[in-house]
């Protein structure tokens, strides 16, 4: 028996699906991650326990503390008194205790929590995850959407990015389930190519049919403004941690997810239909 949290979010839903699929029984947690009462009630019979539940997309920094590190902390006590048998966690690229971005510091604290627990664990740190319901592309569209007639582009637009589709990473997820030569192993995973951040816009701008004027914004100014943006706008379209991608590079090695889990990942310009799905602009616009 499997018991996932956050299965109600990006990565969540695609891994239930997936599991169902591929014949597991797994159980949603339902509650808050912070409940100790509830996390050892829904702990019972629970061989493994895959880890999602996270505060990054609320992007506050308090949350992250209380969501990823104290509910972190309180589900591996009590995994730990269940008898757990592993523990799977996603994670990001360059998570570090010592980090100088905040997501990238709590990421790495989370993972030293997981190592120091004494439970088998794996985790998966990955690159951007693209999808539907993303916090990538269609963070992307609704810039655009919202600064029209132009679309800017930070530095350029030359960082690189190498983003993964988020049911490739589901896959490597299920997969790890039965690869008990990945316990207590640490993995980065990445996409298959490096595209920079132009050409990721102009490939979403193409995919979602709608056209707009390129222009450069200086990486000097990108701080200053987030800041007065995230001052501003309690719920802006964008988190502070999507601006921080373009001051730290979020690269895997090009082949990791066919050297660790024996397959190839879809290519981002021929997977994203899904921008063009009815009612989503509205529902970008109504967001904010
Ligand atoms: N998306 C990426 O590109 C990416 C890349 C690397 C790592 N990750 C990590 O993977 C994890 C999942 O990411 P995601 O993109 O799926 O995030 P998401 O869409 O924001 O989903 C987060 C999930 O966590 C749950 N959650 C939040 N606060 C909770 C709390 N206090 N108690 C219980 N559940 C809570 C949410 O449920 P409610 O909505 O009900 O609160 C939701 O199901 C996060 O830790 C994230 O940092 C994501």
């Amino acid at each position: 028996m499997i018991l996932v949290t956050g299965a109600t979010g990006f990565i969540g839903r695609s891994l239930m699906n997936r599991l169902q699929i591929a014949g597991y029984t797994a159980r949603p947690f339902t509650g808050r991650i912070t409940d100790t009462a509830a996390i050892r009630e829904q702990l019972a019979d629970i061989h493994t326990v895959i880890h999602l539940a996270g505060a990054e997309a609320r992007g506050r920094h308090r949350l992250l503390q209380r969501v990823d590190v104290e509910g972190t902390r309180r589900l591996l006590d009590e995994c730990r008194r269940a008898g757990v048998q592993h523990i799977i966690i996603p994670s990001r690229l360059g998570a570090d205790p010592n980090a100088s971005q905040m997501l990238l510091r709590v990421k790495g604290q989370v993972e030293r929590l997981v190592r120091q627990s004494g439970i088998p664990y794996t985790i998966l740190r990955t690159t951007t995850l693209y999808g539907r319901n993303d916090r990538f592309t269609e963070i992307i569209l609704s810039l655009a959407l919202w600064s029209w007639p132009f679309v800017w582009l930070p530095g350029g637009g030359k960082v690189p990015f190498q983003p993964l589709w988020v049911e490739d990473y589901t896959r490597c997820l299920v997969a790890t389930l039965k690869r008990p030569d990945l316990q207590n192993k640490t993995i980065s995973l990445g996409g298959e190519e490096r595209l920079k951040y132009r050409e990721i816009v102009v490939q979403i701008l193409q995919a979602a049919d709608i056209r707009r004027i390129l222009l450069p914004l200086p990486m000097v100014l990108l701080r200053p403004l987030s800041t007065l943006l995230f001052r501003w706008w309690y719920w802006p379209p964008v988190t502070p941690y999507f601006v921080e991608r373009f001051f730290v590079p979020d690269l895997a090695e090009l082949d990791s997810v066919l050297h660790h889990f024996y397959f190839r990942p879809v290519r981002l310009p021929h997977n994203l239909a899904y921008l063009r799905r009815p009612g989503l602009r509205r529902r970008l616009f109504r967001r904010y």
